[in-house]
């Protein structure tokens, strides 16, 4: 496995020619680094899930350069889906559509839906179109992490959850560290009403906005269908306590106006939501490096892609059932 760090446009098609081969190619989105495979190449496909430790019933995102490539992977699209693609596509989106014959079961976990999303970052965007001229279709990629934990939101991040699972011929592209931080939102649009799954950074008022009705929101129950529903996920070694204040060699997360209690480590202090967002992985990840064993965050209070925070937050405190 090479990590790259320059990314030129031979860089680019090196790795657009190593994922046809049915390689992995770790590449950075806006939201989090993805862990990328030839969305048609069952091997390559195959190899994701063992490098993740990931259960083989979970499906995975394909990622497109475009909308124009969603009638490739998707049948029966509701207006309202295509009136969310063009609007927030290159973004932090992901749709559930119904599956087109390309989507087969090694990519949906055997449902009949498959999840679409054209990341808006420049690296992504080049290489899936260097991808789509040597012939290739789509990528799947999950966030680039072991199973269960925390995504990596820079190259460093990635080395250090997947590294030693990846081969020779992988790649690992660095492209600084994920603008949002936190993943996609998820939005099922198999049914009449649009149900957000899992929230991210296109809010559910923007998108109420967008399409000018009330939508649902599902973030926990009904069957597993997105790993990140799973309750216990997103979590770091350390054990993650909700709206307490950190004590003596604890570490601790909180907006900048929540002070630092004596003598406990303080892992970030975001002034918005958005650097809370964006710094949030890594800081969790600083805890495990420093090796502490708690971590005190402080939930915030907003709303919009505070509840994307909020939604992995509590998941990463809730280690039941990890693996
Ligand atoms: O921001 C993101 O979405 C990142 C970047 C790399 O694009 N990707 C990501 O993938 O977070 P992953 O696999 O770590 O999380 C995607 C979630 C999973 O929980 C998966 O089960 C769910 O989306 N998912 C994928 N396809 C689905 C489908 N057809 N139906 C329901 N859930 C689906
Ligand atoms: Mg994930």
């Amino acid at each position: 496995m090479e990590i790259i760090t320059n990314i030129t446009e031979d860089v680019i098609k090196k790795a657009a020619k190593a994922l046809k081969d049915g390689n992995l190619v770790a590449f950075p989105t806006e939201t989090v680094y993805g862990l990328g495979a030839d969305a048609t190449n069952e091997t390559a496909v195959g190899r994701i899930y063992s490098v993740k430790g990931r259960p083989a019933n979970h499906p995975l995102i394909v990622h497109i350069s475009s909308v124009n490539q969603i009638n490739k992977w998707a049948i029966d699209i509701p207006d309202y889906a295509l009136k969310l693609a063009t609007k927030f596509w290159p973004g932090p989106m992901t749709l559930i559509l119904k599956r087109n014959k390309l989507a087969k079961n090694f990519i949906t976990g055997g449902q009949d839906n498959v999840g679409l999303r054209v990341p808006n970052q420049l690296i992504a965007l080049a290489l899936l179109n260097e991808f789509e001229l040597l012939g290739g279709l789509g990528l799947a990629a999950p966030s680039a992490n072991r199973f269960g934990a925390i995504s990596p939101t820079t190259s460093l991040a990635v080395h250090e959850e997947i590294g030693e699972y990846l081969d020779s011929n992988d790649l690992i592209l660095d492209g600084s560290r994920c603008n949002i931080g936190v993943e996609s939102t998820i939005i099922d649009c198999t049914t009449d009403i649009p149900t957000i799954l899992r929230p991210g950074a296109i809010t559910s008022k923007m998108i109420q906005k967008s399409l000018g009705r009330k939508i649902t929101e599902n973030y926990l129950s009904g069957v597993i269908k997105a790993s990140g529903r799973l309750a216990s996920h997103y979590s770091p070694k350390a054990k993650v306590t909700l709206n307490k204040l950190a004590e003596f060699g604890e570490g601790m997360i909180a907006m900048a106006n929540i002070p630092t209690p004596k003598g406990a480590f303080r892992l970030a202090s975001p002034k918005n939501i958005e650097e809370y967002a964006n710094i949030l992985y890594e800081a969790l990840r600083d805890g495990d490096r420093k090796k502490l064993t708690e971590i005190k965050v402080i939930l915030p209070e907003e709303e919009g892609l505070a509840e994307a925070i909020k939604d992995r937050i509590t998941k990463s405190a809730q280690k039941v059932e990890q693996n």
